[in-house]
C-alpha cells in the first residue's frame, strides 16, 4: 500500500545518477550524494559557502549549579573568520552533571530562552542529555533584510544561500567547538528544529555528516515533506512569503512541481546511513503528515545501499500516537497540532537510548 502511495507521486529518481547508472553501492552513493547536495544547493536551499579553518569560542558567563544542581550551564560566543572579517554569535550550552561525556542536541531555536515551551531541559538533562542552542535571529534575522551573517558572504541571487541555509551552517560551527570539548560524546551529537528550523536541521544535517542523527519535527514544505501533491502549502505559497529562505531559483518552481528534477525525500536520503527521524502532528495539514512520512519511506532505499534498514512500518499510514522506532530511519505522529511537544522530546530521546545514538 504506501509502495503504491509513493507511486502516485512520481518522484525523479532517488539512486539513479546523473549518467544513467543506478548508485547500487556505497562508493556509488558518495557519487549520488555529491550529485544531491549540488541539485538541492543549485534549486532550493543556495550553495552553502566553505567552513572557515577553525571556530573560536569566549565564555561570557557560568552557572555550575543549574536545574537543580543536575547541569551546569555556559553562555558562551563563538567567532569565526569570513570573507568580510569576523562573525560572531552567542549560544548555550547546558551539560547534565555526569562521569561521562554527555550525548548532545544542537537546538536550532525560534527564541534566546532556557527552558522553553519548545526545550523541555529539565527532561534532556534528567535523561542525561546535553544541549547546545542558539537563537536564529542572531545569525540573521528571519525576514527579508540583509543582516548578521548574510552581509558576511558574496551571494549569487539565484544559486546564492538562504537564510535556512545560513541558520544551518551556524549550527555546524557550533559542531566544530563540540568537538574541542571532551565533556561531550563527539559520536551522539544530533540536530533538531522545528518547522522553518525543521527544514534547516534537515539541510544541516544533510552536509554535515558529523552529526549522527538528524531531526526534523514538523518541518513540512521544503523540509522532510514530499512536495508533489501535497496538502496545505506548496511551493507558491512558500516563496511568496519566505523567499529569502532560500534561493533565487526555488521560486521559478511555483506550481511546476512535477516537473521538479528533485524531490523532499532526496534531502532525507542525505542523512543515510546515520540515523534521521522525522515527527509530524496530526492537526498540522499546513505540514501534511502524510506527505511527511510518505517521504521518509520513500527515502529508505538510501539506507538499504548503505546496508542498514530505514524506515521499518506496517504496510499502511501510522496511527496517531504510532512511534516507528525500529529502523534507522524514526517517525512519529503525534495528536494535536504544530509544536515541539514534551511528546516529541521524549520520543527523540527514548529512540537514541534504544540505538545508543
Ligand atoms: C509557516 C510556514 C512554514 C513553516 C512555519 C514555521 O507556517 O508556511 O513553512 O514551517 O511557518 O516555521 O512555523
Amino acid at each position: 500500500m504506501i509502495k503504491g502511495l509513493i507511486e502516485k507521486r512520481a518522484l525523479p529518481s532517488l539512486l539513479t545518477m546523473n549518467d544513467g547508472t543506478p548508485a547500487a553501492s556505497e562508493a556509488q552513493w558518495r557519487t549520488r550524494r555529491r550529485e544531491l547536495i549540488d541539485l538541492l544547493s543549485d534549486q532550493v536551499y543556495g550553495y552553502t559557502p566553505a567552513a572557515p579553518d577553525h571556530v573560536d569560542c569566549r565564555q561570557l558567563s557560568c552557572e555550575e549549579n543549574s536545574f537543580a544542581n543536575k547541569a551546569v550551564s555556559e553562555k558562551l560566543e563563538l567567532t569565526f573568520d569570513t570573507p568580510k572579517g569576523p562573525f560572531s554569535f552567542p549560544f548555550d550550552l547546558i551539560l547534565p552533571k555526569s562521569a561521562n561525556p554527555a550525548p548532545l542536541f544542537i537546538a536550532i531555536a525560534f527564541r534566546p530562552n532556557i527552558p522553553d515551551r519548545y526545550l523541555p531541559m529539565e527532561e534532556i538533562i534528567d535523561s542525561g542529555y546535553g544541549v547546545a542552542t542558539f537563537y536564529y535571529n542572531d545569525v540573521t534575522t528571519d525576514n527579508g533584510e540583509e543582516t548578521g551573517l548574510m552581509l558576511n558572504y558574496p551571494r549569487d541571487a539565484k544559486t546564492g544561500w538562504g537564510k535556512i541555509g545560513m541558520w544551518a551552517f551556524a549550527a555546524s560551527r557550533i559542531m566544530d567547538y563540540v568537538l574541542t570539548r571532551d565533556d561531550i560524546d563527539h559520536s551522539r551529537v544530533a540536530v533538531i528544529g522545528h518547522s522553518r528550523l525543521g527544514k534547516t536541521a534537515l539541510w544541516c544535517g544533510a552536509q554535515d555528516e558529523r552529526f549522527s542523527m538528524v531531526i526534523s519535527n514538523d518541518s513540512g514544505c521544503s523540509g522532510a515533506a514530499i512536495t508533489r501533491d501535497k496538502a496545505g502549502e506548496d511551493v507558491k505559497a512558500i516563496t511568496n512569503r519566505f523567499p529569502y529562505w532560500f534561493c533565487g531559483n526555488y521560486q521559478t518552481w511555483a506550481e511546476r512541481e512535477h516537473e521538479m528534477p528533485f524531490e523532499q525525500h532526496m534531502l532525507l536520503a542525505l542523512t543515510a546511513p546515520r540515523h534521521l527521524y522525522v515527527c509530524s502532528a496530526e492537526e498540522d495539514q499546513w505540514a501534511d503528515p502524510v506527505s511527511e512520512f510518505l517521504s521518509s519511506a520513500a527515502a529508505s532505499p538510501a539506507w538499504d545501499v548503505l546496508g542498514k534498514t530505514g524506515l521499518v512500518t506496517p504496510d499502511h499510514l501510522p496511527a496517531v500516537g504510532d512511534s516507528l522506532h525500529e529502523g534507522t530511519v524514526g517517525y512519529h505522529l503525534r495528536s494535536g497540532s504544530h509544536f515541539l511537544s514534551r511528546i516529541d522530546w521524549l520520543n527523540y530521546i527514548a529512540y537514541r537510548n534504544r540505538h545508543n545514538i
